[in-house]
C-alpha cells in the first residue's frame, strides 16, 4: 500500500465524520494546474471524461477558450450537468452525454467528435455520490449496500451474495486491508447463515467487530473503498480508458490525470511510462552509455543508433502535489497525485499495458 491510499482513507474517514454537505457541492481538485495544462490548446476539444459537478469543465469554459465534451457514467450527475444554467448558456461550446469513459471512442463516435485535443480523468467518486446515503457508498450513515456509480449493473448486495471467499479476500487484500482473510470468512459464514448485512451500517459494524483495535482510520474504510472499487470495474475503467483517450487523441494532445489513490495512480503511471519510454524512476529506457553499447554499435553512425521515437512526452517531471494552500481548503486534495502528457505521433500505440486487442474491444 502506498502512502497516499493511507492519505485519501484518513481524508475520507475525516469527511465521513463532519457535517453532511450541500448534496451538490463538489470542491474540484487541482483546477488551477488543469487550467494550466488545456489553456494552450486553444479552441481545441477537451474530453472531460468525468464530469462531476462539473467543476473542471466550468473553470476550462471560464478560463481558456476549449471546447468540452463530457461524459458521466452517473445519470444523476448527467442531470445536474443538463438542468445548470452555467452549462445551458455555453452550449457552443459544451456537451454532456452519459457513459462509462471505457467506452468514449464509440460514445464520441456516435456525435462525430473523434479527434481530441485533450483528455481529463479526475478518478474515483464526486462528494454528491459519497454524501447522499441512499446511494450506499458512506460507512457512516443508513443506506441499502448498492454502491453503484452508473446505478446499473450487479449492487454491491449482489456482489456481496455471489463472490467466493476467496475473491472477496484478494479484493479486500488489494485494498491493504490486512484483516482481508477474517473479514471475507465472517461474511461467507453470514451469508451461509442468512445474516449478511442488509445495510451500510450492518456491513460496517461486521468489519469493525473484526477488527476492534481503534486506529484513526476507521475499520470499515478498506472494505468499503475495495467494494466500491469492485462493484464499480474501477481499475479496469481506468486502464481501457487511457487507451481510448489514446486512440482520439490527435498529435499534440493531452491527457491529465489526477488519482487520488495508489490503484489508480499506478495505472496511470503505468501507462504513461509505457507511451513516454520512461523506466518507473523517470530515465529514460534508451539512454545508454557508449560502455553499454556492444562495439559494433559504437561504430554506427549515430542516426542509425537513435533510440525508437516514442508517442508521448511527459509534461511534467513526476506527479503534481496539490499546494499546501488548497490541502488546507479542501483537505481531499491531500491525496490528488496529478500526472499529465503529450502526444507527440499521429499513430496509436500498440505498446500499452493491455493488449491493443482489448483496446479495440473496449
Ligand atoms: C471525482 S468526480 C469528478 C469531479 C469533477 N471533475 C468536478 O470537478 O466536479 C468523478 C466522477 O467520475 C465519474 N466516473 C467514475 N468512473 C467513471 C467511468 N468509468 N466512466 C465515466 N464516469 C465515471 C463519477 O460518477 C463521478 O461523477
Amino acid at each position: 500500500m502506498q502512502e497516499n491510499t493511507q492519505e485519501n482513507m484518513q481524508d475520507n474517514t475525516q469527511r465521513e465524520q463532519n457535517e453532511p454537505q450541500a448534496l451538490d457541492a463538489h470542491a474540484s481538485v487541482m483546477t488551477r494546474e488543469v487550467v494550466e495544462l488545456f489553456a494552450p490548446l486553444g479552441e481545441g476539444l477537451v474530453l472531460d471524461a468525468t464530469f462531476g459537478r462539473g467543476g473542471h469543465a466550468r473553470a476550462l469554459l471560464q478560463e481558456t477558450a476549449c471546447r468540452i465534451v463530457a461524459l458521466d457514467c452517473d445519470p444523476e450527475a448527467v442531470d445536474y450537468g443538463n438542468n445548470e444554467p452555467f452549462f445551458q448558456k455555453h452550449t457552443k461550446r459544451f456537451s454532456l452525454k452519459q457513459g462509462f469513459f471505457a467506452q468514449s471512442a464509440s460514445l464520441l463516435g456516435e456525435e462525430n467528435l473523434e479527434n481530441l485535443d485533450g483528455v481529463l480523468f479526475d478518478y474515483g467518486l464526486s462528494s454528491p455520490q459519497l454524501d447522499n446515503p441512499k446511494r450506499g457508498f458512506s460507512f457512516q450513515r443508513q443506506g441499502p449496500l448498492d454502491m453503484r456509480m452508473a446505478q446499473t449493473g450487479p449492487s454491491a448486495q449482489e456482489f456481496l451474495e455471489q463472490v467466493s471467499e476467496q475473491e472477496l479476500a484478494q479484493t479486500l487484500h488489494l485494498c491493504g486491508e490486512r484483516k482481508a482473510t477474517r473479514i471475507a470468512r465472517a461474511l461467507v459464514e453470514a451469508r451461509t447463515q442468512g445474516t449478511l448485512p442488509k445495510d451500510t451500517l450492518a456491513l460496517a459494524a461486521l468489519v469493525r467487530a473484526q477488527n476492534p483495535r481503534r486506529t484513526r482510520i476507521d475499520a470499515a474504510t478498506k472494505t468499503f473503498m475495495a467494494l466500491r472499487i469492485a462493484v464499480n470495474v474501477e481499475l479496469t475503467q481506468i486502464a481501457q480508458g487511457l487507451l481510448q483517450a489514446d486512440r482520439l487523441l490527435r498529435a499534440g494532445g493531452r491527457i491529465v490525470t489526477i488519482a487520488f489513490h495508489s490503484l489508480e495512480d499506478r495505472i496511470v503511471k503505468r501507462q504513461f511510462a509505457t507511451w513516454t519510454g520512461r523506466d518507473s524512476t523517470g530515465c529514460s529506457r534508451h539512454r545508454a552509455s557508449a560502455q553499454d553499447l556492444p562495439n559494433n554499435e559504437t561504430m554506427r553512425p549515430s542516426h542509425e543508433r537513435m533510440p525508437p521515437r516514442e508517442p508521448y512526452r511527459s509534461l511534467l517531471r513526476r506527479a503534481r502535489r496539490a499546494s499546501e494552500r488548497e490541502v488546507a481548503e479542501n483537505p481531499r486534495a491531500r491525496s490528488a497525485r496529478l500526472r499529465a502528457v503529450e502526444k507527440l505521433a499521429c499513430t496509436s500505440f500498440s505498446g500499452n499495458a493491455l493488449s491493443s486487442k482489448a483496446s479495440r474491444a473496449a
